[in-house]
């Protein structure tokens, strides 16, 4: 019997081609596990009204954890019409699987790695070395929204002064998106950055935030951070506002170690680091609960390059390397990382956005051909 059991689950689009490329390399490493398929995406939202079917939940709780492509999401309208024509009707309605599973699995943690490698053109600086980690359950993406906006929500809110604005509008003309935020959701996301710094020896932590303007959720994370951070003695430990960073993060990125954010400052901030080590081709990233963990690219389905295996494979195999450091397989992280460091510092393989050339255009390697090279650079 295998040492451990894998969700595998590729998704839409080109998730496929960067599974694919995964396995070339888990492969070459020997990587003691069972690979369970498992079915997530549009596929099944179309097909069976359910992105995230029972199945595949129930295949996710017999595994150690899941290898994740990326998945398709349409805003609502569209997710309705590309229904089967037996579902329309029916009530359903589009949520996104990943966000449904980081909910239901309590991935409470999103980790995204932005480290620019030797050798990578598209370095903005080769000094870059950051950690994201971005609350992932709750916040601005928790999905308690409101459209219209029902009468005892309406009453609640006009609770609140500054709903003034809104008061005449009409219900059917109101639109809601919340940002709810609990004390347990910011120290958990919080430790998590501290006592990460703390063990790998990084010197500076800093929440990202906007608490000048959102008072009470922003308010309370900054509060719940400076308490912890008393605990982490020599600790550098510092705030900036979302906006100010963006700018920050452009002139002196090298000052930045790890970042801690809610959900969708996470996502903003880490979008922004990736950009400075190479972009989506290069953006790892880990949904970590107590007991499960989920591992996925950054990058979406890129639907105009599925099945064209032109996308880079580096962030789905430095993805791979997250879930070795999470089972405590340090030698096939080192491995893996040391490989995809080689490949990336002799330039001689590379996909299209590393060369600078359109993809599917000549001038540029293929996904598995640069998955093949890193296999073959595996000591
Ligand atoms: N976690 C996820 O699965 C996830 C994340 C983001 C977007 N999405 C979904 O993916 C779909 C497409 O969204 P999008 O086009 O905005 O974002 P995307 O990340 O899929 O792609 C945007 C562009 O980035 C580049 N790119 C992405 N991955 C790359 C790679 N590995 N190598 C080189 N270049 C790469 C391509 O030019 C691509 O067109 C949407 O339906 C969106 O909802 C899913």
């Amino acid at each position: 019997m295998a040492k451990y059991r894998i969700a595998w689950m590729p998704g839409d689009g080109v998730g496929n081609d960067v599974m694919e490329a995964a396995r070339i390399v888990l492969d070459a490493l020997k990587f003691d596990a069972e690979y369970i398929p498992a079915d997530i995406g549009w596929e099944f939202w179309c097909k069976e009204g359910d992105p995230l079917p029972e199945r595949t939940i129930k295949t996710l709780k017999e595994t150690d954890c899941a290898l994740f492509g990326a998945i398709t999401s349409k805003p609502r309208d569209e997710a309705n019409d590309e229904l089967d024509p037996s579902l329309k009707g029916k009530g359903l309605s589009y949520f996104s699987p990943i966000v449904k599973l980081r909910q239901m699995f309590n991935l409470h943690t999103n980790m995204r790695p932005c480290k620019a490698y030797p050798g990578n053109p598209l370095n903005y600086r080769d000094d870059i070395d950051q950690v994201v980690f971005r609350e992932n359950t709750e916040g601005s993406y928790g999905g308690v929204e409101f459209f219209p906006l029902p009468e005892e929500v309406y009453t609640a809110l006009c609770l609140n002064p500054k709903m003034k604005p809104w008061k005449d509008k009409g219900l059917d003309n109101i639109a809601l998106s919340t940002r709810i935020m609990s004390k347990q959701g910011c120290e958990s996301i919080c430790r998590q950055a501290l006592d990460y710094a703390k063990n790998n020896g990084r010197k500076r932590v800093t929440l990202v935030e906007k608490p000048n303007v959102l008072r009470e959720t922003g308010g309370l994370i900054t509060r719940v951070f400076r308490e912890l951070s008393k605990g982490y003695g020599d600790l550098w430990t510092d705030e900036a506002n979302i906006d100010a960073i963006c700018m920050w993060m452009f002139k002196n990125p090298q000052d930045y170690d790890v970042l801690v954010a809610e959900n969708m400052f996470g996502d903003i901030i880490s979008d922004l680091c990736a950009g400075l080590v190479g972009g989506l081709g290069f953006a790892s990233a880990a949904n970590i609960g107590d007991k499960y963990a989920v591992f996925e690219p950054t990058h979406g389905s890129a639907p105009k390059y599925d099945g064209k295996y032109v996308v880079n494979p580096m962030a789905m195999l430095l993805t791979a390397k997250l879930m070795f450091d999470w089972l405590g397989e340090d030698d096939l992280a080192t491995r893996l990382e040391g490989a995809i460091a080689d490949v990336i510092k002799e330039g001689k393989v590379a996909t299209y956005d590393v060369r600078g050339v359109k993809a599917g255009q000549p001038g540029a390697n293929t996904t598995l051909e640069v998955a093949e090279e890193v296999a073959r650079k595996v000591k």
